[in-house]
């Protein structure tokens, strides 16, 4: 099997490489490394030299593509590749055939009966999807299962690298402008804590603060507004939430869901709060037993002040391939009402581990 690796250097298609390494799961293929600027250079794992990304005829004669490249590329080769008569799969992480009717979009844990029934059919197209929205399903994936979910609200807590690379970068020199802002008087024990905060208000508003990227501050703040506006005065990353989630289930009565998307100061793992209405009165019990069961990744965190400060964070899911759950009761709202937390690494379940897994489920 030849397959094609586009965007392999980028955050995505780093993390992907490094995840394929581990995973042994280029063993038994013929990777052939692209590349939209470098074309003839040493390609990595002595895979010979770097093709040229743009190359249809070089395209071609793949088995499989992985592209990390980004939507534009996808855009601009992905069509032209088709009408050249390519009949190999297409594996990618950017939106831009997401809603496609005929592509996939591939979460295996949750619908690995979507993907092999469209792999019968003869579906080529198969797209990672949202990170928010691939996180919710790995977290939450047994009430959805189990066919319990009325309506949800997610409420989200979305990190720096969903925005992108710089954008993580940004967010710690904005920290850092902050911290320098009042280190003199942090490092004096007797100093009045109002004329630090005074400093740090005077340095988020001074127009100072690295924002290139973000355009606002998001250390010491956060910006409610992911993406451009779709209608209804919902962001296009709301928007994902009910689209996607309903198409990677393939539900023919679509679940409603919508929630305010909502940028925070964490690194590379998104959080969320749902507010799910149950379409019956199902004991804590059989939830949490639902919840747990559901996959081998998610952790149920005990609804304990310690166990959700030690185990249901960024800073205990990042890097990893773990997806705690927590804060799972009952809401005063009635029985029906349930509430859960959950986080998990954007960048691995929320965008290169369904890659490389959709391209162990092709060699099988
Ligand atoms: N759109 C997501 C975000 C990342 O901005 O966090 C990619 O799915």
């Amino acid at each position: 099997m030849k397959v094609g690796l586009i965007g392999w250097r980028g955050m995505v298609g780093s993390v992907l490489l490094d995840r394929m390494r581990e995973e042994n799961d280029l063993e038994g293929v013929e990777p052939v490394f692209f590349s939209t600027s470098q074309a003839g250079r040493k390609a990595p794992m002595d895979a010979g030299v770097l093709e040229d990304a743009s190359d249809i005829e070089k395209l071609k004669k793949l088995d499989v593509i992985i592209t990390c490249q980004g939507g534009d590329y996808t855009k601009e080769i992905h069509p032209a590749l088709r009408q050249a008569g390519w009949q190999g799969y297409w594996i990618d992480a950017a939106s831009a055939l997401r809603m496609e009717d005929d592509a996939v979009i591939i979460l295996d844990p949750v619908n690995r009966n979507v993907i092999d029934e469209a792999l019968e059919r003869g579906v080529k197209d198969f797209i990672g999807g949202n990170c928010t929205v691939s996180l919710m399903l790995m977290g939450l994936g047994g009430l959805f299962r189990a066919g319990l979910v009325e309506w949800a609200t997610s409420m989200t807590y979305q990190a720096a690298s969903g925005a992108g690379a710089p954008n993580m970068r940004e967010l710690l020199a904005q920290m850092g402008v902050l911290h320098g802002a009042a280190s003199d008087l942090l490092a004096d024990p007797a100093s009045a804590v109002l004329e630090i905060d005074r400093r740090v208000t005077e340095a988020l508003r001074s127009g100072n603060m690295p924002v290139n990227e973000f355009g606002y501050p998001l250390a010491g703040s956060l910006l409610p507004w992911i993406d451009r506006e779709v209608e209804d005065g919902q962001s296009r990353e709301e928007w994902k939430g009910c689209a996607e989630t309903n198409k990677i289930l393939r539900n023919s009565n679509p679940i409603p869901i919508d929630g305010i998307c909502v940028r925070v100061g964490a690194m590379r793992c998104h959080s969320q709060a749902l507010t799910i209405k149950l379409n019956k009165d199902v004991p804590i019990a059989d939830i949490e037993n639902l919840l747990a069961n559901d996959n081998e990744w998610v952790e149920l965190v005990p609804n304990t002040k310690a166990d959700t400060l030690s185990r249901l964070t960024p800073a205990y899911a990042t890097g990893t391939l773990r997806v705690p759950v927590g804060r799972v009761r009952k809401m005063k709202m009635g029985g029906q009402y349930l509430s859960a937390f959950t986080c998990g690494d954007q960048l691995l379940w929320g965008a290169a581990e369904p890659l490389r897994r959709m391209l162990r489920i092709l060699q099988q």
